[in-house]
């Protein structure tokens, strides 16, 4: 299973101070060194943490693979097309959300992001959508063109009791399965941390799982390297 380090929170804490530090560029090339296998940046319209200039040199230096989580807009497209990440990942954006709510609605927004995940694919961009585990939503998913989907693990995540928790599981596995056989590649996350990965790790078909917060976290006390480490361990199995 691999393992997209999101670096977003690196960029929220130095928005705290508006000056030029922690750079998530930096955070970027130690968590590649650790054994990330990919860097995951959300670019907000508002620019609330990324900047453009954080993206453009993320582009420059991230040797592994760079996946932009960003909002299905004509400027974002646009931006997509002229940087070039290896991936770019649709997701809803709402300028109240403290971080991404819910998955993309592609059933009800199909043409919207088709036009977005034709002009991406054409500049050799691999196109993720970050969905809720439902089969309708891939169904669209694959109507739209999309290479992969990102299965939203924050049910999962939020579960109140284990049961609720294996009922979460069980229907990230069979949309797992679904999305395979409807010719998708498929990833997750949301919500995952060091107490509560391991299961979404063990579940088949999902190549990559995309975490922020978490590790970003754990960085505050044992150093980014560490932090990612531990997880790479984690999910590994
Ligand atoms: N995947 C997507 C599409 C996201 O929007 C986010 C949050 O930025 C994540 C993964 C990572 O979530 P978390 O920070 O809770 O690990």
């Amino acid at each position: 299973m691999k393992l997209g380090v999101n670096i977003d929170h690196v960029a929220t804490v130095r928005e705290a101070r508006k000056i030029n530090e922690p750079d998530p560029v930096t955070a970027a090339a130690i968590a590649e060194m650790a054994g990330a296998d990919g860097i995951v940046c959300h670019l907000r319209e508002d620019r609330r943490h990324l900047s453009d200039r954080d993206l453009r040199l993320l582009r420059e230096t991230v040797k592994s693979h760079l996946n932009l989580e960003m909002a299905a807009t004509d400027e974002m497209v646009g931006i997509a097309c002229d940087v070039k990440p290896d991936m770019v990942t649709l997701v809803p954006e709402k300028r109240t959300e403290v971080t991404t709510e819910g998955g993309l609605d592609v059933v009800n927004n199909i043409d919207l992001i088709k036009k977005s995940v034709t002009k991406l694919r054409s500049n050799n961009i691999i196109v993720s959508l970050f969905i809720d585990p439902e089969l309708e939503q891939i169904q669209a998913s694959v109507k739209s063109g999309a290479d992969y989907v990102e299965l939203h693990t924050g049910k999962y995540a939020e579960a109140k009791d284990a049961n609720m928790q294996e009922e979460e599981l069980s229907t990230l596995q069979s949309m797992a399965f679904a999305a395979t056989k409807l010719g998708l590649s498929v990833s997750a996350g949301h919500g995952l941390n060091y107490y509560n990965v391991r299961s979404v790790a063990g579940l088949d078909k999902i190549e990559e799982l995309n975490i922020g917060h978490s590790i970003i976290g754990r960085a505050l006390f044992s150093g980014l390297d560490l932090a990612v480490r531990d997880m790479k361990k984690l999910i590994k199995g």
